[in-house]
């Protein structure tokens, strides 16, 4: 066995540290105190008025235009089970978000993947695979994507929405660290360039934390009617008392601070990692993003994720499985670095074993 201090480049997690601790414990008084009865109590299954009122208006859109429930991911159970059939075909890129994959496969989802490039989706691809069969949806991670670190161009964003609106199918946008923006210029949301196209879909979990699992959908009224009678059914309310916090803590004005703090903390991190990929393995293709919790390496020729990560454990470096986040086969060489949860030594020392791993093998 080694000795060597573990090192996990593995799930997706926030920073401990960047929890608001004492700003939540005082979010909770006052809203005990305030709302008290109401979030003790069941509530409409869209969610807790107040709070959806808020983010409605951060969002620029009307309160019906509004659900939450605990968490986002859960959301997307309740949109299939809306949705879809088993048979039913849904476009993801290639990779996505595991998660997401084993949620649809549970729901007998036909999933095709469309590669990803640097700048979002192969269009090409997209096109080829919509001349065969539109899919029921598209469900896109087009800012700072799990797990790749791809950004979708502009450009690429105003092309799928053309094509959703001509084989008319949905965008399911997922944009939890939409917000963590570390340098560079935002791209326009699909939601915000075709709101009749788009279910939006984010989330505080990497804000405030995910523990409370706070998460929100905005989409037109009727469909999020039907998600919400999927909610209701399943667990008659989403926690009010978790979302009460949450609205106080947004009340306050406690939101676009953390998210500076948050930048703050995640900014040199990013940099770390691309500052010990560039001096250790200059061989291995890394993506370059400007936000969010993830980058992705693509392994030198030869090199396998699998063989690279049963050895690199032998050094106390843990990786999460590359294959788990394509749809239909490939990525044999991929592998996802979160660095957010690390410290800057800490990344520097996980890329320096990675190297050594890679080498020996
Ligand atoms: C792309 C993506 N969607 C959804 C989630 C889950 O978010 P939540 O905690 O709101 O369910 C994550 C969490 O890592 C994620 O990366």
């Amino acid at each position: 066995m080694t000795d060597l201090q573990p090192i996990y480049f593995t799930r997706g997690v926030p920073a401990t540290e960047s929890f608001p601790i004492d700003d939540v414990i005082d979010s909770a008084v006052s809203a005990l105190k305030q709302h008290g009865a109401a979030i003790l109590q069941y509530g409409p299954s869209l969610g807790f008025t107040p709070f959806r009122q808020w983010l409605a208006e951060w969002q620029g859109v009307q309160v019906d235009q509004v659900l939450t429930g605990n968490g986002s991911l859960q959301l997307v159970e309740f949109l299939c089970l809306v949705m879809l059939q088993p048979g039913d075909l849904v476009f993801v890129e290639s990779p996505s978000y595991d998660r997401t994959l084993t949620l649809l496969r549970r729901h007998k989802a036909n999933i095709v993947g469309i590669r990803l490039e640097a700048d979002g989706p192969d269009i090409a691809a997209l096109e080829a695979e919509l001349k065969k069969r539109a899919p029921k949806f598209f469900y896109i991670i087009p800012d700072f994507q799990n797990p790749s670190g791809a950004t979708c161009s502009a450009e690429k964003r105003r092309r799928i929405i053309e094509l959703a609106d001509q084989y008319d199918f949905l965008l399911l946008e997922d944009a939890p660290y939409r917000a963590l923006r570390y340098r560079g210029q935002e791209e326009p949301a699909l939601f915000k360039l075709a709101p009749h196209r788009t279910l939006h879909m984010s989330s505080f979990s990497k804000l405030i934390g995910p523990g409370p699992r706070v998460g929100y959908m905005l989409g037109s009224p009727d469909l999020l009617t039907k998600i919400a009678k999927a909610a209701e059914d399943t667990y008659i309310s989403p926690s009010f008392l978790a979302h009460g916090i949450a609205y106080e803590w947004c009340r306050r004005g406690l939101l676009v601070p953390q998210i500076e703090k948050l930048k703050g903390l995640y900014a040199p991190r990013l940099d770390a990692c691309l500052t010990a990929i560039d001096s250790y393995m200059p061989d291995a293709q890394a993506t370059r993003p400007d936000g969010g919790f993830f980058l992705s390496l693509t392994l030198p020729d030869g090199a396998q994720t699998t063989a690279v990560r049963a050895a690199a454990a032998t050094r106390n470096l843990h990786l999460s499985d590359g294959l788990a986040f394509f749809p239909d086969g490939g990525g044999d060489r991929f592998l996802r670095l979160p660095y957010c949860a690390l410290a800057p030594d800490e990344i520097d020392e996980g890329i320096r074993r990675l190297s050594e791993t890679v080498r020996e093998l």
